[in-house]
């Protein structure tokens, strides 16, 4: 663990830890309040975040930033993380191999940001912090409390663009983070 926010991204810039780092344009390493009392988890970079190395800037981002709007959460003030930090190709989902190559700079990203609240965004995101015993369907909009954390498992904003009936629920789960905040 690097006790330095320098260190971590110097250390993920030079990554070649898994088979990413052939495809990626840019590393994806996080943004926002590094003090932040609330942090985004998502599952990877997308085309959009791999031309600009930030997180959610695509169309799930856009989508995400209307939600923040209309429950009153500002991106500035949250900080906002993947759990792999280069793009898999086609959009696939992170494998295995790859998230568990690249979990321990999300763990170190943690461990500086020292967030009060964790806002898993999506199956991979949940699973991967949470364990595989967890599924999104049954597990969003509850609170999960671990080691002093609070995690508020929702939809992937994608998830959204798909399927129009889960903006309600997940607006109703970012209302329920920003209550407790
Ligand atoms: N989807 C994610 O999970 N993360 C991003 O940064 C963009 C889209």
């Amino acid at each position: 663990m690097y006790e330095t926010w320098e260190k971590l991204e110097e250390s993920i810039q030079n990554c070649q830890k898994c088979k990413l780092c052939k495809t990626r344009q840019n590393i994806v390493f996080g943004v926002g309040n590094k003090n932040a009392k609330i942090m985004f988890i998502g599952e990877g970079p997308g085309a959009d975040e791999d031309r600009q190395g930030e997180p959610f800037v695509g169309r799930a981002g856009k989508l995400m930033d209307m939600a923040f709007d209309m429950v009153g959460i500002k991106r500035e003030e949250v900080y906002i993380a993947n759990i792999v930090k280069c793009r898999p190709p086609a959009n696939r989902d992170p494998e295995e191999d790859e998230a568990t190559a690249c979990i321990n700079y999300l763990r170190n990203q943690v461990m500086l940001v020292k967030p009060e609240i964790i806002v898993l965004l999506g199956r991979i995101a949940l699973q991967n912090i949470l364990g595989k015993e967890y599924g999104i369907t049954a597990s969003r909009g509850k609170w999960v409390e671990k080691k002093g954390i609070q995690y508020m498992p929702t939809w992937h904003p994608a998830a959204l663009l798909r399927d129009e009936s889960k903006k309600v629920e997940f607006i109703k789960d970012l209302m329920l983070v920003k209550e407790k905040e």
